[in-house]
């Protein structure tokens, strides 16, 4: 008889945010006519900017042509898009990367997953504790987490990011092999240093680790001071790989649409990490559309880049909005600046649980419990700056009546 995958049945309840939907959907179920407002998962409410709607419209007639219609494209992605990532995300920066360094992909999300297939089962790997949760449960699916105490994955490096350290973390005592870090920070919307990040570029290179940046958030940065990719730091491209996406920046989140860089200076045992993930790309993935990757380039264009500037300071606006509400409500408030998420103490060390279920129940507004991305998450709940502007306002206000 077939076996299946152990590890699934060591993971503790549902993945975060279906666990959250779950929740809420019951709770509307409940409560019909009760006007919610979402601030929990951070999915963008702004539509496509018109200059990715352009594009993507014009690839729509071209696909409806026997004379440009594209069937299967290149697994990496298309040439058009690569070259535009290469030119206008990294050479912008000084950084010089070849297209080929770049994999065109339908999430930053999936990447981060799946880049473990092209790591060896046994190695170790370290998290910062809150963790988006997406690394931790994929590693656990691949058996490199060991057992779920209740509380911990008993494999798993846990770098504790508390308000003591700025939410930074410090390399480990065990010096782990993979080391996941995601700056600007999700949750804890904290910002990395130049000097924080070459602390661990360092710390990688001398250890033979890899590091796997996970930088979906990086065009929320308003320090200019602040490095936007790893590469910006002397040495990544010997041990990191970047994932970027399009979906909080361009709204793709629905349309799906982002990269992966892996640097052909990355080498591990004599292996090429590029030629490794080619290789898993090739085989396991057939490519993002052409329309959606046409609708992606447009972002580069001098239209696209005015309106996700505007979109961006929109949502920047948000984030200003909550932090300075909560603040007002006399909640401990951090993040926010450089990053699209709110991360804020719960009040009178209520656990982040209960006090989701508050403001669920009594402000009508959705957070995202801290509790759900790591045991350090507790006694903290995040808000996501993806909502519509005059909601956001409204949901502060409700917040802050709700704990008065
Ligand atoms: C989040 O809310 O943490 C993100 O939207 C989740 C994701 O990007 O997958």
């Amino acid at each position: 008889m077939v076996k299946i995958n152990p590890n699934f049945q060591k993971l503790p309840g549902n993945y975060l945010f279906s666990e959250i939907a779950r929740r809420v959907s019951a709770h509307a179920a409940a409560n019909p006519g009760k006007k919610l407002i979402r601030l929990g998962i951070g999915d963008c409410t702004l539509p496509l900017p018109p200059a990715v709607i352009k594009a993507m419209s014009a690839a729509v007639e071209e696909m409806g042509k026997k004379e440009s219609f594209r069937g299967y494209g290149p697994e990496q992605g298309y040439e058009f898009l690569r070259e535009a990532i290469a030119e206008n995300d990294y050479a912008a920066l000084g950084i010089k990367l070849a297209a080929d360094e770049i994999f065109v992909s339908d999430g930053a999300k999936s990447d981060c997953g799946n880049i473990g297939d092209i790591f060896d089962k046994d190695n170790s790997v370290a998290v910062c504790d809150p963790v988006y949760p997406a690394y931790v449960d994929t590693n656990a699916m691949a058996g490199r987490a060991g057992d779920h105490d209740g509380d911990r994955w008993t494999n798993l490096i846990y770098m504790p990011c508390t308000a003591e350290t700025g939410f930074m973390p410090e390399p480990p005592k065990r010096t782990p092999d993979m080391i996941y870090l995601c700056f600007p920070n999700n949750p804890t919307g904290a910002a990395a240093t130049r000097d924080r990040l070459s602390l661990w570029v360092d710390y990688a290179v001398k250890n033979g680790s890899v590091i796997l940046f996970d930088g979906a958030y990086e065009a929320f940065i308003t320090d200019e001071t602040l490095p936007r990719s790893i590469y910006e730091i002397k040495g990544a491209e010997e041990c990191a790989i970047e994932f970027r996406s399009f979906s909080k920046t361009a709204g793709f989140t629905g349309t799906r649409c982002a990269y992966t860089v892996v640097p052909k200076a990355l080498k591990r045992q004599g292996e090429s990490l590029n030629s490794m993930w080619n290789r898993r790309q090739t085989t396991k993935f057939n490519g993002v559309p052409y329309i959606v990757q046409r609708g992606a380039a447009a972002i580069y264009s001098d239209e696209g880049k005015k309106e996700v500037a505007a979109n961006l300071a929109y949502y920047q606006k948000n984030a200003a909005v909550i932090r300075e509400g909560l603040t007002k409500a006399s909640l401990s408030v951090f993040g926010g600046v450089n990053s699209p998420y709110i991360w804020a103490q719960t009040p009178g060390k209520a656990s982040s649980w209960d006090f989701f279920d508050l403001l669920l129940n009594k402000a009508g507004v959705v957070s995202t419990p801290g509790a759900g991305f790591g045991p350090a998450g507790e006694g903290y709940i995040r808000l996501t700056a993806f909502g519509d502007a005059e909601a956001t306002i409204e949901a502060v206000e409700r917040i802050a009546d709700s704990i008065r």
